[in-house]
Parts: structure tokens; C-alpha cells; sequence
């Protein structure tokens, strides 16, 4: 699997809408002109998909102060480093990465061009003082909660100079202060509908970074969804720290959100992320039975395969709870893939927990899956603890790491030969190709040609560790879920 929390680098984008042939010429003449007036806004992401959102969000929000999107720093108005807190390399990143913007915008800045330069997300708001303290040259520092101010905040900082620090946990929501109009175009689309935990797992720094729980209301999430439906999107992946959780108003529960939202024409594929194995209700077990639009595929973290390290954790669920959960996960969809996340070398961990780590992995059969070494974080009670040696954690993270690997090569192999649909997402890497998603958010490649959107059923024909090779089985028939 990718790694989803070092996705630095990949700048949001804001798509232009489609047009009509006839005025494309007219419009582009316009949309030059205008992109030459307006000012440039580079959003560097790290983390999990709620900070690619946010990073949506946050270009939503500068748009109508003018701002359109660049990658290249040297031309940016406004440089935003979204970053992550979960361990400890991001901030490391994140201050290389500063360093070099301070080359750029004092470049700028003898050229009269100013450069606002801010950090937002889960570092700010863990160690906004540390930020100006150590990066005094960034304008603009602020947290999760407060990314709905950002214009707010802009104004400020070109008033006053100086940093402006916002990583307050208000009372008002974001959700309740972004602009209605999603502005991606994608066929696939997140969106955010439960943010925040309440766990406290002993080893983790989400809930100090992004706050209590709190779930967005029924009615907000399906006209979001509506809207990005309207605006090309054919799959969406619902967001949240722990999303199963999910008890907003006019729902109450995530199995009756994503009912609501598989009645949306058009709408054909759902998935969610990340899973709390405590909040996988029986409702929601039995959503992926009844609901063709939900995609047989589920993220849920175990962690650790050993009690005593659950236990350490505060997980609040031994490894026999898990392996019940998956069975019942699979009596009710068959082909359900499963794919989790690992920490090897929490405080206290043994050779022993380590070994029923393995022993779990195994039983379980994982389509995918992140491991990570432990990594103390400041104020939580594992940085408290006794650590273990270095040496031992590699060593550990190795083994897991080959199994877990032998074990997605080996899921990816049991597609070849069957039949399935692909949701097109693009053209494929090479000329003649096209590219696509399985239900099983495998990347396919197939020869053809289709329009994006399409979902079109497909046979594999080989796969690798990462990617599945296909060829098109109906020409025909667009269809309408996977
Ligand atoms: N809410 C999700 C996970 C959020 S953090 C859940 O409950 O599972 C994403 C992943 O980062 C975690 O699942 C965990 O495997 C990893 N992680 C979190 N804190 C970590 C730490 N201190 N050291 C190493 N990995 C960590
Ligand atoms: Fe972190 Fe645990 Fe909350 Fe997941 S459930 S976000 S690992 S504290
Ligand atoms: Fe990282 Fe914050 Fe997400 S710490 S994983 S960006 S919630």
C-alpha cells in the first residue's frame, strides 16, 4: 500500500471546470487573463486523507480572496505546508521545508513580490510556538479547526505583520463557515463527515491535534455529497479520525449515512475511512451485505496482535475481539478485503507480543496494510514509558513488513483471471491506456480508451504488489455500481 502519511509534495489542484468546444477557445483566452491577474497559492500536503481535504478546502476558501493554484514556490503569493504530527519524520519535513521557503520568499521579497507563508494543520496546532520560535520568518500558523478563518487571517497578517498563531478548538464548526461549492472535479472525492476521538490510544497525538469527536449533520453531508456528484464525482470516500463513530444529526449512525448517500442518482461507489474496530456495529456489518454501492474493501487498524500491547495501548479490544469482528465482516460479504495498520515496538512490547502480531496477520489474511515503528510523541503516555531499542524495532518492522507485503502480492494474484468492475479514472501512464480503480481500490491499467467515470467490467491478467493489469471484458455497458 502507499503510505498515507508522507504524501508530501502533491499540491492541490483545483480543476477547471469543463466547457463546451464552441467557446473553449473564448474561455481559455479568459481564464488566461485571469489566472494572470490573480494570485498564486501553492498548498503542500502531508498526513492522512482529512489533510488532503482540508487542503481542498483551504484553496475553496482563498478563492474568492483571488488566489489560484501554482506549484512552482517561486511564483506563489501564499505558500500553505499542511502538515502531520503522527510521527516524528513530518516535523523534520517540515522544517527542511520551511528553510527552503525562506531562500524563495526572501528572493521574492527583493523583488518586491511578497510571499505569505503559513503551516497549518496537526504540527501547527501541536507546536505552533515552537514554529515561531524556530521559523519566525512564517506569517501565519494555524490548526485543523480554524482553516475557516483563513481570510480572516490573511487580512490580519497584511495589516499588522508579524505571525498570526490560531489554534483555537472554537466553538463554531468549520463545516458551518466553508463555502457551499466544492470546486473538484474528480471521479473520485472525499468528504470529511466525522472529525476528532475521543480514544486517547496511548501511543497517538490525533486527539490533541484535531479535538473531541463531533460528526457533521445527515443533511450537510449528502447535499456536499450531491454537490460533488453534480460536479463529476462517482465514488466518494467518507472521512473521518474514527469514522465508524459517526452519530451525526438525522443519521445517527454510519450504516444509515451511507444508506442516505447510496440513494444519490449517480453516486455509485462508497467507501469510508479510518475504522475503529470498537465502532464496527452490527449495522454497519450488515451495510456491507446490503448495499451494492458500498465497496467490499474496509480499513480497520489493529495495531497489535497481542493483548498485553492492546491492553498498553488502550485499544479497548483484545485480538479475539478483532478476529470475531472479522469473521463476521466476512460472513457477511465474502469478498471483503481487509486492510490495517501496525506499530511494532510500543513500550513494552516482547518478543512474544511481537510473535502474536505475526500469528494475527496471518490468521486474518491482509490485503494491504501500514507499519510503522513507534514513535514517541510529545504528551502522550507512551513518550512516558520505557523505549525500546532501535535495533529491535527495525528488526520487527522488517518481518512484519515482509509478511504483510507477501500477503498484498499474493491478495492482488487472486484477482487474476476474474472479473470485476473498474471505475476509470484517467488516462494510464502510457499512450492507449487507461486507468482505473477496482472495488477493491487496487490500481488497474488496461488498453482502451473510455471517458473518466465510466465503469466498465474488466478482467485481470496480471498483477503486481501495487497494481492490477486488466483488459476490457464489456465495451458496451456502462454500469451502474461495482
Ligand atoms: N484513527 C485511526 C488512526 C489514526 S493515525 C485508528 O484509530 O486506527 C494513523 C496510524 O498512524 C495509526 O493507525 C497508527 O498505526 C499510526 N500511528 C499513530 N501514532 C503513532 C506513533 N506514535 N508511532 C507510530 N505510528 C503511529
Ligand atoms: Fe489515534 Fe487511537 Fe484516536 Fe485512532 S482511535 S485517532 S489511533 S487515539
Ligand atoms: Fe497526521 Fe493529523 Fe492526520 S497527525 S494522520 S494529519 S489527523
Amino acid at each position: 500500500m502507499t503510505e498515507p502519511n508522507c504524501i508530501a509534495g502533491s499540491a492541490t489542484k483545483l480543476d477547471p471546470a469543463p466547457c463546451q468546444p464552441h467557446v473553449q477557445a473564448d474561455r481559455d483566452f479568459a481564464a488566461r487573463e485571469a489566472r494572470s491577474r490573480m494570485k498564486k497559492l501553492l498548498i503542500r500536503t502531508w498526513g492522512c486523507q482529512m489533510n488532503v481535504y482540508d487542503s481542498e478546502r483551504m484553496a475553496e476558501v482563498l478563492a474568492p480572496l483571488g488566489f489560484g493554484p501554482t506549484d512552482r514556490p517561486e511564483d506563489a503569493d501564499m505558500v500553505i505546508l499542511n502538515t502531520c504530527h503522527v510521527r516524528e519524520k513530518a516535523t523534520e519535513k517540515l522544517f527542511s521545508e520551511l528553510g527552503r521557503l525562506r531562500v524563495t520568499k526572501q528572493a521574492r521579497a527583493a523583488e518586491g513580490q511578497p510571499m505569505v507563508l503559513a503551516v497549518a494543520g496537526c504540527v501547527a496546532q501541536a507546536e505552533g510556538a515552537e514554529i515561531a520560535a524556530r521559523a519566525p520568518y512564517v506569517d501565519l500558523v494555524f490548526g485543523p479547526q480554524t482553516l475557516h478563518r483563513l481570510p480572516e487571517m490573511v487580512a490580519r497578517s497584511a495589516r499588522a505583520g508579524g505571525l498570526v498563531l490560531d489554534t483555537d478548538f472554537p466553538e463554531e464548526s468549520k463545516f458551518d463557515h466553508l463555502p457551499e461549492a466544492r470546486t473538484t472535479h474528480g471521479v473520485t472525492a472525499f468528504l470529511a463527515v466525522q472529525e476528532g476521538c475521543d480514544k486517547f490510544c496511548s501511543f497517538c497525538v490525533v486527539p490533541y491535534t484535531r479535538g473531541a469527536e463531533t460528526s457533521r449533520p445527515a443533511a450537510a453531508v449528502l447535499a456536499e455529497a450531491q454537490r460533488l456528484v453534480e460536479a463529476g464525482a462517482r465514488e466518494i470516500t467518507l472521512l473521518g479520525q474514527n469514522v465508524n463513530a459517526y452519530h451525526g444529526e438525522g443519521a445517527g449512525t454510519l450504516a444509515r449515512l451511507v444508506e442516505m448517500l447510496a440513494a444519490i442518482p449517480g453516486l455509485a461507489r462508497i467507501r469510508y475511512t479510518t475504522s475503529h474496530p470498537r465502532d464496527m456495529d452490527d449495522a454497519l456489518i450488515a451495510a456491507h451485505r446490503d448495499i451494492p454501492a458500498l465497496m467490499p474493501m474496509l480499513h480497520l487498524p489493529v495495531q497489535s496482535g497481542s493483548d498485553r500491547v492492546l491492553a498498553a495501548m488502550n485499544r479497548g479490544h483484545t485480538a479475539a475481539d478483532y478476529l470475531r469482528l472479522v469473521d463476521k465482516l466476512r460472513t457477511a460479504r465474502p469478498d471483503l478485503a481487509l486492510t490495517s495498520d501496525f506499530i511494532v515496538g510500543h513500550p513494552g512490547e516482547e518478543a512474544a507480543d511481537h510473535a502474536a502480531t505475526l500469528a494475527l496477520v496471518r490468521e486474518v489474511g491482509f490485503a494491504g496494510a501500514f507499519s510503522f515503528k513507534y514513535s514517541p510523541r510529545p504528551g502522550t503516555p507512551a513518550a512516558r514509558a520505557a523505549q525500546l531499542d532501535e535495533a529491535i524495532k527495525d528488526a520487527r518492522l522488517a518481518e512484519l513488513q515482509a509478511l504483510l507485503a507477501e500477503q498484498q502480492l499474493g491478495f492482488n494474484r487472486t484477482r487474476i483471471g476474474t472479473v470485476f468492475d473498474v471505475l476509470l479514472t484517467g488516462p494510464g501512464r502510457h499512450p492507449g491506456q487507461i486507468a482505473g480503480r477496482s472495488p477493491w481500490l487496487q490500481a488497474v491499467h488496461a488498453e482502451g480508451s473510455a471517458v473518466p467515470g465510466t465503469i466498465l467490467a474488466m478482467r485481470a491478467i496480471s498483477a503486481t504488489a501495487n497494481s492490477l493489469t486488466c483488459i476490457i471484458e464489456d465495451h458496451q455497458q456502462e454500469r451502474h455500481a461495482a
